[in-house]
Protein backbone atom coordinates (compact mmCIF):
# COMPACT_ATOMS: atom_id res chain seq x y z
CA UNK A 1 0.00 0.00 0.00
CA UNK A 2 1.06 3.37 -1.09
CA UNK A 3 2.46 5.35 2.80
CA UNK A 4 -0.19 7.52 3.78
CA UNK A 5 0.74 11.30 3.61
CA UNK A 6 -2.25 12.69 4.70
CA UNK A 7 -5.82 12.04 6.25
CA UNK A 8 -8.25 14.50 5.68
CA UNK A 9 -11.79 14.55 7.18
CA UNK A 10 -14.20 16.90 5.25
CA UNK A 11 -17.03 16.84 7.50
CA UNK A 12 -19.42 18.78 5.15
CA UNK A 13 -22.67 20.54 6.62
CA UNK A 14 -21.16 19.41 10.00
CA UNK A 15 -23.72 21.51 12.26
CA UNK A 16 -24.16 23.85 9.34
CA UNK A 17 -20.59 24.43 8.79
CA UNK A 18 -18.29 22.53 5.87
CA UNK A 19 -14.65 22.20 7.52
CA UNK A 20 -12.13 20.04 6.37
CA UNK A 21 -9.44 18.13 8.61
CA UNK A 22 -5.70 16.79 8.30
CA UNK A 23 -4.71 14.85 10.33
CA UNK A 24 -0.55 13.32 10.47
CA UNK A 25 -1.16 9.86 9.13
CA UNK A 26 0.64 7.46 11.65
CA UNK A 27 0.57 3.96 10.59
CA UNK A 28 -1.42 1.79 13.13
CA UNK A 29 0.40 -0.54 15.02
CA UNK A 30 0.08 -4.81 13.93
CA UNK A 31 -3.25 -5.80 15.69
CA UNK A 32 -2.83 -8.40 18.15
CA UNK A 33 -3.63 -11.57 17.44
CA UNK A 34 -5.51 -14.37 19.75
CA UNK A 35 -4.90 -18.23 18.75
CA UNK A 36 -6.57 -21.32 20.02
CA UNK A 37 -9.10 -23.54 18.18
CA UNK A 38 -12.94 -23.66 19.02
CA UNK A 39 -13.06 -25.71 22.45
CA UNK A 40 -16.27 -27.91 22.51
CA UNK A 41 -19.20 -25.98 24.51
CA UNK A 42 -22.55 -27.56 25.88
CA UNK A 43 -24.52 -29.47 22.98
CA UNK A 44 -28.06 -28.02 22.92
CA UNK A 45 -31.05 -29.39 21.63
CA UNK A 46 -31.62 -28.32 18.14
CA UNK A 47 -34.64 -28.11 16.05
CA UNK A 48 -35.74 -27.23 12.80
CA UNK A 49 -38.26 -24.20 12.25
CA UNK A 50 -40.57 -23.97 9.08
CA UNK A 51 -41.20 -20.32 8.17
CA UNK A 52 -43.82 -19.64 5.96
CA UNK A 53 -41.09 -18.73 2.99
CA UNK A 54 -37.39 -19.39 3.17
CA UNK A 55 -35.74 -17.25 5.63
CA UNK A 56 -33.10 -14.90 4.18
CA UNK A 57 -31.96 -12.27 7.04
CA UNK A 58 -32.66 -12.97 10.90
CA UNK A 59 -33.20 -9.92 13.02
CA UNK A 60 -34.20 -9.10 16.45
CA UNK A 61 -37.27 -6.87 18.05
CA UNK A 62 -38.31 -6.38 21.30
CA UNK A 63 -36.46 -9.57 22.13
CA UNK A 64 -38.04 -11.56 19.90
CA UNK A 65 -36.56 -13.46 16.63
CA UNK A 66 -37.76 -11.97 13.16
CA UNK A 67 -37.06 -13.51 9.89
CA UNK A 68 -37.14 -11.64 6.81
CA UNK A 69 -38.48 -13.33 3.59
CA UNK A 70 -38.30 -11.73 0.09
CA UNK A 71 -40.86 -9.09 0.69
CA UNK A 72 -42.15 -9.71 3.83
CA UNK A 73 -41.03 -9.68 7.74
CA UNK A 74 -41.88 -12.44 10.22
CA UNK A 75 -42.44 -12.05 13.70
CA UNK A 76 -41.25 -15.86 15.42
CA UNK A 77 -43.42 -16.49 18.58
CA UNK A 78 -41.71 -18.62 20.83
CA UNK A 79 -44.25 -19.84 22.76
CA UNK A 80 -46.59 -21.12 20.09
CA UNK A 81 -43.39 -21.72 17.27
CA UNK A 82 -45.28 -19.96 15.07
CA UNK A 83 -44.42 -16.94 12.48
CA UNK A 84 -46.63 -14.26 11.84
CA UNK A 85 -45.93 -11.82 9.01
CA UNK A 86 -45.84 -8.18 10.16
CA UNK A 87 -48.08 -5.20 8.55
CA UNK A 88 -46.62 -2.79 6.84
CA UNK A 89 -47.89 1.20 7.30
CA UNK A 90 -50.43 2.68 9.71
CA UNK A 91 -53.54 0.55 10.38
CA UNK A 92 -55.94 0.99 6.99
CA UNK A 93 -52.75 1.47 4.88
CA UNK A 94 -51.66 -0.74 2.53
CA UNK A 95 -48.27 -0.57 1.81
CA UNK A 96 -45.38 -2.78 0.78
CA UNK A 97 -41.70 -2.78 1.40
CA UNK A 98 -40.64 -4.42 -1.57
CA UNK A 99 -37.84 -6.65 -1.83
CA UNK A 100 -35.97 -7.06 1.43
CA UNK A 101 -31.88 -6.40 1.25
CA UNK A 102 -30.84 -5.46 5.01
CA UNK A 103 -31.98 -5.56 8.44
CA UNK A 104 -30.22 -4.20 11.13
CA UNK A 105 -30.47 -3.07 14.70
CA UNK A 106 -31.92 -0.15 16.39
CA UNK A 107 -31.55 0.00 20.39
CA UNK A 108 -35.13 -2.23 20.93
CA UNK A 109 -36.04 -3.02 17.27
CA UNK A 110 -35.08 -2.82 13.91
CA UNK A 111 -34.58 -1.43 10.58
CA UNK A 112 -35.56 -2.81 7.30
CA UNK A 113 -34.03 -1.51 3.85
CA UNK A 114 -36.25 -2.46 1.41
CA UNK A 115 -36.37 -0.93 -1.79
CA UNK A 116 -39.87 0.69 -1.21
CA UNK A 117 -37.96 2.84 1.73
CA UNK A 118 -36.68 2.39 5.13
CA UNK A 119 -39.09 1.07 7.37
CA UNK A 120 -38.71 0.69 11.13
CA UNK A 121 -40.80 -2.06 14.10
CA UNK A 122 -43.42 0.08 15.78
CA UNK A 123 -46.16 -1.26 18.40
CA UNK A 124 -46.01 -4.60 16.02
CA UNK A 125 -46.10 -2.83 12.92
CA UNK A 126 -43.66 -1.65 10.36
CA UNK A 127 -43.54 1.76 9.14
CA UNK A 128 -41.84 4.09 6.74
CA UNK A 129 -39.23 5.92 8.31
CA UNK A 130 -38.83 9.57 7.45
CA UNK A 131 -35.45 8.96 6.36
CA UNK A 132 -36.66 7.70 3.24
CA UNK A 133 -37.39 11.04 1.68
CA UNK A 134 -33.84 11.75 1.74
CA UNK A 135 -32.01 8.21 1.52
CA UNK A 136 -32.48 5.96 -1.59
CA UNK A 137 -32.87 2.84 0.21
CA UNK A 138 -31.95 1.13 -3.01
CA UNK A 139 -28.23 2.72 -2.21
CA UNK A 140 -27.77 1.72 1.20
CA UNK A 141 -25.30 -0.85 1.57
CA UNK A 142 -24.78 -0.56 5.14
CA UNK A 143 -26.68 1.06 8.25
CA UNK A 144 -25.77 0.95 11.79
CA UNK A 145 -27.59 2.95 14.38
CA UNK A 146 -26.78 3.83 17.59
CA UNK A 147 -29.00 5.42 20.92
CA UNK A 148 -32.00 5.88 21.44
CA UNK A 149 -34.77 8.88 21.50
CA UNK A 150 -32.55 12.42 21.21
CA UNK A 151 -29.44 10.64 21.46
CA UNK A 152 -30.23 8.39 18.02
CA UNK A 153 -27.77 8.84 15.63
CA UNK A 154 -27.82 6.29 11.70
CA UNK A 155 -24.03 6.01 10.06
CA UNK A 156 -24.85 5.22 6.50
CA UNK A 157 -22.90 3.88 3.66
CA UNK A 158 -24.35 4.25 0.78
CA UNK A 159 -23.07 4.55 -3.00
CA UNK A 160 -22.47 7.75 -2.69
CA UNK A 161 -20.44 7.42 0.70
CA UNK A 162 -20.92 7.83 4.38
CA UNK A 163 -23.56 10.00 6.16
CA UNK A 164 -24.14 10.32 9.69
CA UNK A 165 -27.94 11.47 10.44
CA UNK A 166 -28.38 12.80 14.18
CA UNK A 167 -31.64 15.36 15.17
CA UNK A 168 -32.06 15.10 11.25
CA UNK A 169 -28.94 16.68 10.33
CA UNK A 170 -27.03 14.75 7.59
CA UNK A 171 -23.47 14.83 7.80
CA UNK A 172 -21.02 14.03 5.10
CA UNK A 173 -18.55 11.72 6.62
CA UNK A 174 -15.91 11.98 3.87
CA UNK A 175 -12.25 10.95 4.15
CA UNK A 176 -9.39 11.41 1.98
CA UNK A 177 -5.60 10.52 1.87
CA UNK A 178 -2.66 12.19 0.18
CA UNK A 179 -5.43 14.42 -1.30
CA UNK A 180 -7.31 11.32 -3.08
CA UNK A 181 -10.93 10.66 -2.01
CA UNK A 182 -11.40 7.16 0.06
CA UNK A 183 -14.01 4.93 -1.01
CA UNK A 184 -15.68 3.86 2.13
CA UNK A 185 -17.19 0.18 2.14
CA UNK A 186 -18.89 0.41 5.75
CA UNK A 187 -19.31 2.50 8.09
CA UNK A 188 -20.43 2.04 11.84
CA UNK A 189 -20.85 4.14 15.08
CA UNK A 190 -18.84 3.64 17.97
CA UNK A 191 -20.39 6.38 20.76
CA UNK A 192 -22.19 9.67 19.88
CA UNK A 193 -20.40 11.32 17.43
CA UNK A 194 -17.97 8.81 16.97
CA UNK A 195 -17.72 6.20 14.05
CA UNK A 196 -15.52 3.82 12.45
CA UNK A 197 -15.02 3.89 8.28
CA UNK A 198 -13.51 0.28 6.84
CA UNK A 199 -12.17 1.83 3.20
CA UNK A 200 -10.26 -1.07 1.00
CA UNK A 201 -8.40 -3.14 3.86
CA UNK A 202 -8.02 0.30 6.10
CA UNK A 203 -9.95 0.80 9.60
CA UNK A 204 -10.16 4.37 10.29
CA UNK A 205 -11.82 6.26 13.20
CA UNK A 206 -13.51 9.21 12.95
CA UNK A 207 -14.73 11.26 16.01
CA UNK A 208 -17.04 14.02 14.33
CA UNK A 209 -17.02 16.13 17.55
CA UNK A 210 -13.32 16.79 17.91
CA UNK A 211 -12.62 16.29 14.27
CA UNK A 212 -10.20 14.01 13.98
CA UNK A 213 -9.90 10.95 12.03
CA UNK A 214 -7.32 7.98 12.90
CA UNK A 215 -5.64 5.14 10.89
CA UNK A 216 -6.56 2.49 13.03
CA UNK A 217 -6.18 -0.91 11.47
CA UNK A 218 -4.64 -2.18 7.67
CA UNK A 219 -4.99 -4.83 6.04
CA UNK A 220 -8.20 -6.18 7.02
CA UNK A 221 -9.70 -8.86 4.82
CA UNK A 222 -12.83 -9.02 2.85
CA UNK A 223 -15.67 -8.65 5.49
CA UNK A 224 -18.76 -11.18 5.69
CA UNK A 225 -20.50 -9.67 8.24
CA UNK A 226 -20.84 -6.89 10.87
CA UNK A 227 -21.80 -6.22 14.53
CA UNK A 228 -20.96 -3.91 17.25
CA UNK A 229 -21.09 -5.45 20.86
CA UNK A 230 -23.14 -4.13 23.79
CA UNK A 231 -19.98 -2.40 24.98
CA UNK A 232 -19.05 -0.52 21.69
CA UNK A 233 -16.61 -2.78 20.43
CA UNK A 234 -17.09 -3.41 16.90
CA UNK A 235 -16.58 -7.38 15.27
CA UNK A 236 -15.93 -7.54 11.80
CA UNK A 237 -16.26 -11.35 10.59
CA UNK A 238 -13.52 -12.18 7.73
CA UNK A 239 -12.53 -14.06 5.35
CA UNK A 240 -9.18 -14.75 7.55
CA UNK A 241 -10.55 -14.50 11.35
CA UNK A 242 -12.99 -12.10 13.58
CA UNK A 243 -11.32 -8.72 13.87
CA UNK A 244 -12.46 -6.66 16.67
CA UNK A 245 -12.01 -2.78 17.30
CA UNK A 246 -12.51 -2.02 21.40
CA UNK A 247 -14.45 1.30 21.90
CA UNK A 248 -11.23 2.23 23.68
CA UNK A 249 -9.24 1.50 20.27
CA UNK A 250 -7.45 -2.20 20.64
CA UNK A 251 -7.53 -3.96 17.77
CA UNK A 252 -7.63 -8.08 17.75
CA UNK A 253 -7.63 -10.81 15.76
CA UNK A 254 -8.81 -13.66 16.68
CA UNK A 255 -7.46 -16.84 14.41
CA UNK A 256 -9.73 -19.80 15.76
CA UNK A 257 -6.50 -21.79 14.47
CA UNK A 258 -2.98 -22.70 16.19
CA UNK A 259 -0.18 -20.15 16.15
CA UNK A 260 1.20 -20.10 12.85
CA UNK A 261 -1.80 -21.91 10.76
CA UNK A 262 -3.78 -19.70 8.70
CA UNK A 263 -6.80 -17.64 10.82
CA UNK A 264 -10.31 -19.70 9.91
CA UNK A 265 -12.87 -17.57 7.59
CA UNK A 266 -15.27 -16.67 9.74
CA UNK A 267 -18.85 -16.55 7.88
CA UNK A 268 -20.73 -14.47 10.63
CA UNK A 269 -21.30 -12.35 13.67
CA UNK A 270 -23.54 -11.12 15.61
CA UNK A 271 -24.23 -9.92 19.28
CA UNK A 272 -26.59 -10.17 21.44
CA UNK A 273 -27.29 -9.21 25.21
CA UNK A 274 -23.47 -9.21 25.51
CA UNK A 275 -22.85 -11.76 24.16
CA UNK A 276 -20.98 -12.64 20.72
CA UNK A 277 -21.92 -15.36 18.17
CA UNK A 278 -19.71 -16.10 15.38
CA UNK A 279 -20.10 -19.02 13.07
CA UNK A 280 -16.62 -20.34 11.95
CA UNK A 281 -14.94 -24.25 11.38
CA UNK A 282 -18.23 -25.51 10.30
CA UNK A 283 -19.45 -23.77 14.16
CA UNK A 284 -21.15 -21.56 15.77
CA UNK A 285 -19.39 -20.58 18.80
CA UNK A 286 -19.38 -17.93 21.40
CA UNK A 287 -16.77 -16.18 22.22
CA UNK A 288 -15.39 -16.04 25.59
CA UNK A 289 -12.67 -14.93 27.68
CA UNK A 290 -10.94 -18.40 27.25
CA UNK A 291 -11.71 -18.21 23.66
CA UNK A 292 -14.83 -19.60 22.01
CA UNK A 293 -16.69 -22.37 22.41
CA UNK A 294 -18.68 -24.23 20.06
CA UNK A 295 -22.03 -25.62 20.66
CA UNK A 296 -23.78 -26.24 17.49
CA UNK A 297 -22.71 -27.83 14.17
CA UNK A 298 -23.43 -26.32 10.92
CA UNK A 299 -23.85 -28.70 7.85
CA UNK A 300 -23.48 -24.98 5.52
CA UNK A 301 -19.93 -23.65 5.50
CA UNK A 302 -21.46 -20.44 4.87
CA UNK A 303 -23.85 -20.41 7.45
CA UNK A 304 -25.13 -16.50 7.15
CA UNK A 305 -27.83 -15.24 9.80
CA UNK A 306 -27.47 -16.09 13.53
CA UNK A 307 -30.02 -14.38 16.00
CA UNK A 308 -30.20 -15.11 19.84
CA UNK A 309 -33.57 -14.08 21.19
CA UNK A 310 -34.19 -12.11 25.02
CA UNK A 311 -34.99 -16.17 26.33
CA UNK A 312 -31.00 -16.48 25.15
CA UNK A 313 -32.34 -19.16 22.40
CA UNK A 314 -29.94 -19.35 19.31
CA UNK A 315 -31.08 -19.01 15.81
CA UNK A 316 -29.01 -20.16 12.89
CA UNK A 317 -29.70 -19.82 8.96
CA UNK A 318 -27.93 -22.94 7.63
CA UNK A 319 -27.75 -23.28 4.41
CA UNK A 320 -32.05 -23.60 3.06
CA UNK A 321 -32.56 -24.14 6.87
CA UNK A 322 -33.67 -22.30 10.22
CA UNK A 323 -32.31 -24.00 13.24
CA UNK A 324 -33.04 -23.40 16.59
CA UNK A 325 -30.58 -24.19 19.11
CA UNK A 326 -31.85 -24.32 22.72
CA UNK A 327 -29.57 -22.04 24.11
CA UNK A 328 -31.71 -20.67 26.49
CA UNK A 329 -32.71 -20.60 29.90
CA UNK A 330 -35.13 -17.76 31.86
CA UNK A 331 -32.90 -15.32 33.76
CA UNK A 332 -33.83 -13.95 37.53
CA UNK A 333 -32.72 -11.34 39.65
CA UNK A 334 -32.15 -14.11 42.59
CA UNK A 335 -30.52 -16.47 40.41
CA UNK A 336 -28.43 -14.36 38.06
CA UNK A 337 -28.51 -10.80 39.02
CA UNK A 338 -27.98 -10.40 42.39
CA UNK A 339 -25.13 -13.09 42.27
CA UNK A 340 -23.29 -10.76 39.85
CA UNK A 341 -24.23 -7.63 41.64
CA UNK A 342 -22.61 -9.44 45.18
CA UNK A 343 -19.27 -10.24 43.02
CA UNK A 344 -18.24 -6.91 41.16
CA UNK A 345 -20.38 -4.45 42.80
CA UNK A 346 -22.16 -4.40 46.53
CA UNK A 347 -18.62 -4.23 48.53
CA UNK A 348 -18.48 -0.78 47.33
CA UNK A 349 -22.17 0.37 46.97
CA UNK A 350 -23.66 -0.99 49.99
CA UNK A 351 -20.79 0.79 52.39
CA UNK A 352 -20.12 3.89 50.58
CA UNK A 353 -16.44 2.78 50.36
CA UNK A 354 -14.32 4.53 48.01
CA UNK A 355 -16.52 7.31 47.98
CA UNK A 356 -19.43 5.40 46.41
CA UNK A 357 -23.00 6.43 46.36
CA UNK A 358 -25.01 3.80 48.87
CA UNK A 359 -27.68 1.88 47.23
CA UNK A 360 -28.65 -0.91 47.57
CA UNK A 361 -27.67 -3.43 44.32
CA UNK A 362 -28.64 -6.90 46.04
CA UNK A 363 -32.90 -5.43 46.32
CA UNK A 364 -34.62 -6.13 43.48
CA UNK A 365 -36.63 -3.07 44.21
CA UNK A 366 -33.80 -0.49 43.91
CA UNK A 367 -32.32 -2.40 40.68
CA UNK A 368 -35.41 -2.61 38.76
CA UNK A 369 -36.76 0.64 39.47
CA UNK A 370 -37.09 1.69 35.44
CA UNK A 371 -34.57 5.24 36.16
CA UNK A 372 -32.38 3.97 38.18
CA UNK A 373 -32.31 0.86 35.96
CA UNK A 374 -31.18 2.44 32.89
CA UNK A 375 -28.35 4.24 35.06
CA UNK A 376 -26.97 0.69 36.05
CA UNK A 377 -27.40 -0.54 32.05
CA UNK A 378 -25.39 2.82 31.21
CA UNK A 379 -23.19 2.64 33.53
CA UNK A 380 -22.11 -1.08 32.78
CA UNK A 381 -21.93 -0.59 28.97
CA UNK A 382 -20.03 2.74 29.61
CA UNK A 383 -22.06 4.24 27.33
CA UNK A 384 -21.39 8.05 27.76
CA UNK A 385 -20.72 7.78 31.33
CA UNK A 386 -17.65 5.94 32.77
CA UNK A 387 -17.82 2.35 33.28
CA UNK A 388 -18.88 0.44 36.45
CA UNK A 389 -16.88 -1.02 38.64
CA UNK A 390 -14.27 1.49 38.18
CA UNK A 391 -11.69 0.48 35.26
CA UNK A 392 -8.58 0.86 38.32
CA UNK A 393 -10.79 -1.73 40.19
CA UNK A 394 -12.13 -4.23 37.60
CA UNK A 395 -12.50 -4.15 33.90
CA UNK A 396 -15.63 -5.84 32.54
CA UNK A 397 -16.63 -7.41 29.06
CA UNK A 398 -19.78 -7.39 27.91
CA UNK A 399 -20.14 -11.10 28.51
CA UNK A 400 -19.73 -10.55 32.28
CA UNK A 401 -22.71 -7.91 32.22
CA UNK A 402 -24.78 -10.22 29.43
CA UNK A 403 -26.94 -11.75 32.53
CA UNK A 404 -28.02 -8.51 33.81
CA UNK A 405 -29.12 -7.40 29.77
CA UNK A 406 -30.46 -10.59 29.02
CA UNK A 407 -32.83 -9.96 32.50
CA UNK A 408 -33.69 -6.59 31.60
CA UNK A 409 -34.83 -7.77 27.62
CA UNK A 410 -36.88 -10.53 29.42
CA UNK A 411 -38.94 -8.48 31.44
CA UNK A 412 -36.64 -8.29 34.94
CA UNK A 413 -38.58 -11.57 36.58
CA UNK A 414 -37.51 -11.44 39.98
C1 LIG B 1 -14.46 0.33 43.83
C2 LIG B 1 -15.77 0.77 44.22
C3 LIG B 1 -16.93 0.57 43.27
C4 LIG B 1 -17.36 -0.60 42.70
C5 LIG B 1 -16.77 -2.01 42.87
C6 LIG B 1 -18.53 -0.26 41.94
N1 LIG B 1 -18.77 1.08 42.01
FE1 LIG B 1 -20.37 2.08 41.15
N2 LIG B 1 -19.63 3.85 41.84
C7 LIG B 1 -18.49 4.01 42.61
C8 LIG B 1 -18.23 5.42 42.80
C9 LIG B 1 -17.05 6.01 43.55
C10 LIG B 1 -19.27 6.13 42.14
C11 LIG B 1 -19.47 7.65 42.05
C12 LIG B 1 -18.60 8.23 40.98
C13 LIG B 1 -19.10 7.99 39.59
O1 LIG B 1 -20.31 8.20 39.36
O2 LIG B 1 -18.34 7.55 38.77
C14 LIG B 1 -20.15 5.10 41.57
C15 LIG B 1 -21.31 5.37 40.86
C16 LIG B 1 -22.18 4.41 40.39
C17 LIG B 1 -23.46 4.69 39.76
C18 LIG B 1 -24.04 6.05 39.49
C19 LIG B 1 -25.06 6.40 40.55
C20 LIG B 1 -25.80 7.68 40.22
O3 LIG B 1 -26.77 7.97 40.92
O4 LIG B 1 -25.44 8.38 39.25
C21 LIG B 1 -24.02 3.49 39.44
C22 LIG B 1 -25.37 3.24 38.80
C23 LIG B 1 -23.09 2.47 39.84
N3 LIG B 1 -21.99 3.06 40.42
C24 LIG B 1 -23.30 1.11 39.66
C25 LIG B 1 -22.33 0.14 39.91
C26 LIG B 1 -22.45 -1.23 39.47
C27 LIG B 1 -23.65 -1.82 38.74
C28 LIG B 1 -21.32 -1.87 39.89
C29 LIG B 1 -20.91 -3.29 39.62
C30 LIG B 1 -20.96 -3.74 38.24
C31 LIG B 1 -20.48 -0.89 40.59
N4 LIG B 1 -21.13 0.32 40.55
C32 LIG B 1 -19.28 -1.18 41.19
C33 LIG B 1 -17.69 2.98 43.12
C34 LIG B 1 -17.81 1.64 42.81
Amino acid sequence: MRPLAALVLLCAACDGRIDDMVVPAEPPPAPTRIDGALTTGSTPARSELAPLEPGLLLGLASGALHVAGAETLYRFDRETSTFTAVPVGEVGESMRTGPVRHLARRSAGLFVVAEGGIFHDAMGRLLRSPLSQNISAVDVRALDDLGEGADEELWLTTTDGVDRVRAGVKTRVDLSMSGALLAPDLAAAVESGKGLVLSNGNLFSVDLGARTAKWEAQGVPAVNAVARGDDGTLYLATTKGLWSRTRTGVVNVYSFAAAGEEPKAVADVTTAFGEVLVAVDGQVAELTHAGAAGFGALASPKAKGIARDANGDTFVLDGPKLVKLATGRAVSFEADVKPFMVQHCTRCHTTGAEYSPVFDLASYAVVSEPAFNAKVIQRLTANGRGPMPPPDVEVLTSSDYAVVLRWVAGGMQP
